[in-house]
């Protein structure tokens, strides 16, 4: 029995001690001159899927609801965050080339047609990101009209 105690213990002090290394918040909302907003021409309820369920890790300022400050939840979706912005940074679009560009737009109607994005294991705890048939729909249609006019 003591044992257990001490187990439960020694637990509750490691748990603690997680919450008081918080990752740094992906925040800063840097480099909005060469947003994806003003280099391609994206309509507002489009623009709004996207910051609905990709901003928070393809772009500079994710938003944090309060159980991101519970680690390891926050180290979990900071390691998403980092991946997430170097593959994809909405942000930034206008940093990477034409050519780059041209195959981001490609791999994001790839990602919505395979429904690999959002992360199914960010949707399982975000839910209210995860994309009806219609999103999916505006995002491919916007995603081909959007090549065919580069
Ligand atoms: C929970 C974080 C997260 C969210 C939300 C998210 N992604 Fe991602 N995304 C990633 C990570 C991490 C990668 C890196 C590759 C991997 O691990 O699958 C990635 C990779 C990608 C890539 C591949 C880039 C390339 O060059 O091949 C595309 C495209 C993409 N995401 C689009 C989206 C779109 C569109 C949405 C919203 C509908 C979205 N993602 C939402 C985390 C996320």
């Amino acid at each position: 029995m003591n044992r257990i105690k001490a187990g439960l213990v020694a637990l509750l002090i490691i748990l603690f001690a997680m919450q008081l290394i918080q990752p740094i918040r992906n925040r800063n909302g840097q480099v909005v001159n060469k947003d994806s907003g003003k280099i391609l021409r994206v309509p507002e309820q489009v623009q709004g899927i996207f910051k609905k369920s990709c901003y928070d890790c393809h772009s500079n300022q994710a938003e944090y609801p309060w159980y991101t400050y519970i680690q390891p939840i926050g180290w979990w979706m900071d390691s998403h965050v980092r991946k997430g912005k170097e593959e994809l940074n909405f942000n930034e679009f206008g940093v990477y080339s034409k050519r780059r560009q041209l195959s981001k737009l490609k791999s994001i109607g790839q990602s919505i047609e395979d429904e690999t994005m959002p992360l199914s294991s960010y949707t399982f705890i975000h839910k209210n990101t995860k994309l009806s048939k219609k999103d999916k729909a505006l995002i491919l249609d916007w995603v081909k009209n959007t090549i065919n006019t580069q």
